[in-house]
């Protein structure tokens, strides 16, 4: 595919879903950002902000089955694997496939099960593969992984381990609708125009089928990125290491993350090259969750936004 046409492609993508989704543009670009760069993401929201609806949407606005994973403390590894079961008919084992094999997965309250799952799960993310009491199992080249976490606070949670988190090339926050978007919403439910059932109709189209995203994915390479801007990304990720209100900065990964996070932004802007105004906007969802910030600053209401913004201050922009 030529970049000419996948730029048109991620517009329809990004309008199709918007028969399902109201408002939440930036939402939905930086999930389409997340799944044409093979990565994958946390999603952060309060309940009932369409969470779940997106990645249904999703999938089928890009011809990708989807499946959905609650994370609960007795969740064991094979829940979300599978398991070989004994097949007494045909005297042998037989292979049950559990949710991960699918091709967006959206992972909900993934703190809630224990360490143990939620290996199992991040070992899928990062190899596309499961092993199954021995046997290696290929999962979907496009595996992409959106999960949802619980406030940290919460009785019973297992928070990500920071090493777990860098897996996740971003967080998406994914606010309440503006009032407008509200209105609209509320009116819709009242019809056949609800959401649900907009996406259970046949009004929105798939854009493509599954396996052009590897495509979209190749044609990634021909978005041009300057050497200046490679520098600046690479400045910006040194930077969280240097500056004295974090406490952990963020690792190798995310200057990997950043720079494909920018060229995918770029091209949703239809553009062929990346421009530090996409690395400004980039930088807060892929970096904010791999920081953490010094406890002393934390206490005194210092946010990780702040810290971000206040660092690209920082940093010299390139011309
Ligand atoms: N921006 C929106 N666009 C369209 N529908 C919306 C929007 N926000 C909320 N809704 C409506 O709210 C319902 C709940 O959405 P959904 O179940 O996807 O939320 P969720 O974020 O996954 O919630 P939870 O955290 O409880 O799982 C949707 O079915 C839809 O009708
Ligand atoms: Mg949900």
């Amino acid at each position: 595919m030529q970049l000419e046409e996948i730029k048109q492609t991620l517009i329809r993508a990004r309008l199709e879903t918007e028969k399902v989704i109201i408002g939440q543009r930036d939402v939905i670009d930086m999930a389409l950002i997340t799944i044409i760069t093979g990565h994958h993401a946390l999603i952060e929201g309060v309940p009932g902000v369409a969470k779940t609806l997106l990645v249904r949407t999703l999938g089928k606005v890009l011809g990708c089955d989807t499946q959905r994973i609650q994370f609960t403390p007795d969740l064991m590894p094979a829940d979300i694997t599978g398991t070989n079961v004994f097949n007494l008919k045909d005297n042998e084992f037989t292979l049950i496939q559990g949710p991960v094999f699918t091709t967006f997965l959206l992972a909900d309250e993934i703190n809630r099960a224990p360490a143990k799952t939620q290996s199992a799960l991040l070992q899928a993310m990062q190899e596309r593969k499961v092993t199954i009491d021995r046997a290696t199992h290929s999962l979907s080249a496009h595996f992409t992984v959106f999960a949802t976490q619980n406030p940290i606070e919460y009785e019973g949670t297992y928070p990500l381990p920071e090493a777990q988190k860098d897996r996740f090339m971003m967080k998406i926050p994914m606010s309440c609708p503006r009032y407008e978007e509200e209105l609209t919403l509320a009116e819709r439910m009242l019809g056949p125009e609800a959401p649900e059932a907009v996406l259970a109709g046949d009004t929105v189209q798939a854009v493509i089928g599954g396996e052009e995203l590897t495509a979209i994915q190749t044609a990634l390479q021909a978005v041009t990125v300057r050497r200046e801007i490679i520098e600046y990304i690479v400045n910006i990720v040194r930077e969280t290491r240097a500056t004295g209100t974090i406490l952990v900065g963020a690792g190798p990964r995310a200057t990997q993350s950043l720079l494909l996070a920018c060229r995918a932004h770029a091209l949703m802007a239809e553009r062929d090259f990346v421009t530090p105004d996409d690395i400004k906007r980039m930088a807060l969802p892929v970096l904010g969750h791999r920081l953490i910030l010094h406890p002393e600053f934390e206490i005194e209401g210092l946010s990780v936004e702040e810290v971000i913004s206040d660092l690209l201050r920082e940093v010299a922009v390139p011309r």
